[in-house]
This record gives C-alpha cells, sequence and structure tokens, in this order.
C-alpha cells in the first residue's frame, strides 16, 4: 500500500526568475511577469485543490520599486485587470483572497482592487491565498511594534499579555505557521519575505524559472516535503 503524502497546511513561494524566463526567449521582463502571472492563476488553484490551506506568495516586495517605473507599472496593471479576473475564478471555487503588505505607495486604483477582492471572496472558506504585495518582512514586523506599542499606550492590551500568540495577531494576516518555503529559480535566500512566519519552515530551492514552476513540478516539491524530517527544536 502506497503511504499517503503529508500535505504542508501553509505553503510560500517566492515566485523568482520571471525575468530571467523572459530574457532567455528574447522577450522583455514584463513578459515574464505575465507569464508568471498565467502560471500562478492555474498552479494556486492546484496547490488548494491538493489540501493545502493557505498559500502565500510573494507578488511584490517593498524593494521592487527600485525597478524601471515601466516594470513597476506593468506588474500594477497586471494586478488590477488579470489578477482582478482571477480573483472571480477562486470566489467560484470558494477560495479566500487576502493581502498582506503596505498600502503607501499604492497607487489608488490597487489599493481600490485589493479592497474589492477581499470583500468579494471574504466569507470563503476553501482555502486562502495571500497575496504580498508591497510586502516586507522587516517593515511587516515594524508595523507590528508600532500597534502594539499604541494598543499599550491607550490601555486596550497590557504589556504582560505581550507573547508570540498576540504577536501573530498583529502581522498583516493571522495565518497559520509556514510549513513550506518554494523559492524557484535557484537563488538561496529568503529576501525579507514573511521572517516571522518562517521560523520553522522547510525550504526548497528548484532551478526552475517560475512561469515553468507547473503542477507537476509541485507534486516534485511535495516528496521533497515529505522526505524532510522536521523537528521543530527537539530531539528525534
Ligand atoms: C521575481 O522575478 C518576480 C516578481 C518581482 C514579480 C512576481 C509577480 C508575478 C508572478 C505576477 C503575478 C502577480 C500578481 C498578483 C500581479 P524577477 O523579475 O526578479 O526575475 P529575475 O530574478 O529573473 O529577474
Amino acid at each position: 500500500m502506497t503511504e499517503q503524502l503529508k500535505i504542508p497546511t501553509h505553503v510560500a513561494i517566492i515566485m523568482d526568475g520571471n525575468g530571467r524566463w523572459a530574457t532567455s526567449r528574447g522577450l522583455s521582463r514584463s513578459m515574464g511577469h505575465k507569464a508568471g502571472s498565467e502560471n500562478l492563476e492555474k498552479l494556486a488553484r492546484y496547490i488548494i485543490k491538493q489540501g493545502v490551506k493557505v498559500l502565500s506568495v510573494y507578488a511584490f516586495s517593498t524593494e521592487n520599486f527600485k525597478r524601471s517605473d515601466e516594470e513597476v507599472d506593468y506588474l500594477m496593471n497586471l494586478f488590477t485587470t488579470r489578477f482582478k479576473k482571477d480573483a472571480k475564478k477562486y470566489n467560484k471555487e470558494n477560495i479566500k483572497v487576502v493581502f498582506s503588505g503596505r498600502d503607501y505607495p499604492l497607487r489608488a486604483d490597487v489599493i481600490k482592487t485589493m479592497q474589492e477582492i477581499t470583500e468579494l471572496t471574504k466569507n470563503n472558506t476553501g482555502g486562502t491565498i495571500n497575496i504580498c504585495l508591497n510586502y516586507g518582512g522587516q517593515a511587516e514586523i515594524t508595523d507590528v511594534v508600532l500597534k502594539i506599542v499604541k494598543d499599550t499606550k491607550s490601555g486596550l492590551i497590557e504589556e504582560k499579555n505581550i507573547n508570540e500568540k498576540l504577536i501573530n495577531k498583529y502581522l498583516y494576516q493571522d495565518l497559520p505557521p509556514i510549513d513550506f518555503l518554494i523559492r524557484t529559480s535557484g537563488e538561496k535566500r529568503v529576501s525579507n519575505f514573511m521572517l516571522w512566519q518562517l521560523s520553522y519552515a522547510e525550504l526548497y530551492f528548484p532551478e526552475i524559472h517560475f512561469p515553468d514552476f507547473n503542477n507537476k513540478a509541485f507534486d516534485d516539491a511535495l516528496l521533497v516535503f515529505n522526505r524532510r524530517e522536521r523537528r521543530f527544536g527537539g530531539v528525534k
């Protein structure tokens, strides 16, 4: 009898390599992002179908604003057009979409799109996709500290009640810890992504560029996850 695969509760993906995928084909970097977004739509639905409860993806980091205006604009337009359509498909499949990141300096139409998608999918129960947009792990922890200081000063919380569980509730989204981080394209870095949530995650760095990281590549990743022995700081 084949053994049942363990399915991680929370999977995170750093969708790296769109640019390299495009330039290796003589295309513009923007075409790589287009291909990446098409892949995300198929892959996200597949991953949730496998029983993963939460999928977090790094769509745009706070540092990505350093890229050319053309590339930033392309990504933002992709979000307000293509991703908005994808969100309707997610909604039909009972998938909830949430966002993590800072609003400033996102465009007003991007913020409005995030609000609409959040509202549309808020009651869905068949899995969650967390889109990290204008997101930075250090920025998130800074924002948590600022909110906790404010709420402590106003008497909403007491210093003695500040612990890991409370901090989790002050993050952009109150999600389970990440079990499995996949960064495509071979770079072995976490690049300021979900630093608090990654504490005990298993890390996996396939060489494949994100637009080519398809459902079969995810199946392979699941096998890798199943071969890992997780101890959470304890002994075997
Ligand atoms: C990193 O590849 C990828 C990004 C900065 C953008 C990721 C965005 C998508 C997959 C598009 C879909 C998402 C939404 C919600 C619009 P890179 O450009 O750094 O690639 P490189 O390292 O090869 O240059």
